[in-house]
């Protein structure tokens, strides 16, 4: 299983669902009474339910050290997506968010998600192939692109469940309702957040790279060929720097990610 750091979780969702939360109401928040959040991590997604929802929210991870900070937010039960830990129709809203995409069987989730909702099962997915970078450091984007695809080649899981979650959830025995698409666009411009200038010292030092290298060379991508990579990568990383130190600096990412809504047979 892939471990997520608190750290990557709030520079991932940063100001995510701060611009728009249309693309949630299918998910009825208004009239839910107990919603479980699946792989909560630090309750990024459980506080906009949270906000959004008079029901009570519970978030539920395997990490402990995640779920820790997630308490500071809303109560949290341990346990597994594919054996959670409660009876069945418990809720009445079951959702997740970047979970799907790192399981090896996401319909088995599902149909777990289902056996403890009595109405709707919901999963917020990206499509973590279509994202898109513009950047003023022109070698950005296409080093971005090479690295991803890379990285996605070496994973063994579908990264780029999102756009075709409908499937799973038929596959899951569940009703699909509804898909929308939310694109979380990140901005980075100058006066630089203390979360951008460490985004930009791990491209410098490339270790932002060297956590995903064992991922990257379990695909097609050789030793030589990361070598390579990693070499333009902190040259695009210095680059970056010099940039954000002139105050010329300018990226922006966007992620589109897909809620799909099912309803429990
Ligand atoms: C990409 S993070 C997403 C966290 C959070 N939902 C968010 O959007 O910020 C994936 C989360 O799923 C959790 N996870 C992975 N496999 C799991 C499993 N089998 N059961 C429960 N949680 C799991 C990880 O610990 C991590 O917190």
């Amino acid at each position: 299983m892939r471990e997520f750091s608190e750290s990557y979780l709030s520079r991932t969702r940063e100001g995510m669902w701060a611009d728009s939360r249309a693309a949630l109401e299918p998910l009825a928040l208004d009239s839910r009474n107990r919603i479980l959040d699946v792989g909560c991590g630090t309750g990024e997604l459980s506080r906009v339910l949270a906000a959004e929802s008079p029901g009570e929210v519970v978030g539920c991870d395997v990490d402990p050290e995640l779920l820790a900070a997630a308490r500071d937010h809303v109560p949290v039960v341990a346990g597994d997506a594919r054996r959670l830990p409660f009876p069945d129709d418990t809720f009445d809203l079951v959702v997740c968010q970047a979970l799907l995409i790192n399981l090896p069987d996401p319909a088995a989730a599902l149909a777990e998600f289902a056996r403890v909702s009595t109405d709707l099962v919901a999963a917020v997915e990206p499509d973590n192939a279509a994202v898109e970078i513009d950047s003023s450091v022109d070698a950005e984007g296409g080093l971005e692109r090479r690295a991803r695809r890379a990285y996605l080649d070496g994973v063994d899981t579908d990264v780029a469940l999102g756009a075709d979650a409908r499937d799973t959830f038929e596959a899951a025995g569940l009703e699909a309702l509804e898909t929308r698409r939310y694109d979380h666009v990140r901005t980075v411009e100058p006066p630089y957040s203390e979360m951008a200038v460490v985004a930009a010292r791990r491209k410098a030092t490339g270790a932002g790279l060297a956590d995903d290298r064992e991922t990257m060379l379990s695909g097609a991508l050789t030793e030589a060929e990361y070598d390579e990579l990693r070499g333009s990568w902190r040259e695009m990383g210095r680059s970056v720097i010099e940039q954000m130190e002139a105050r010329e600096y300018r990226r922006e990412e966007a992620v589109p990610f897909f809620v799909t809504v099912g309803r429990v047979a």
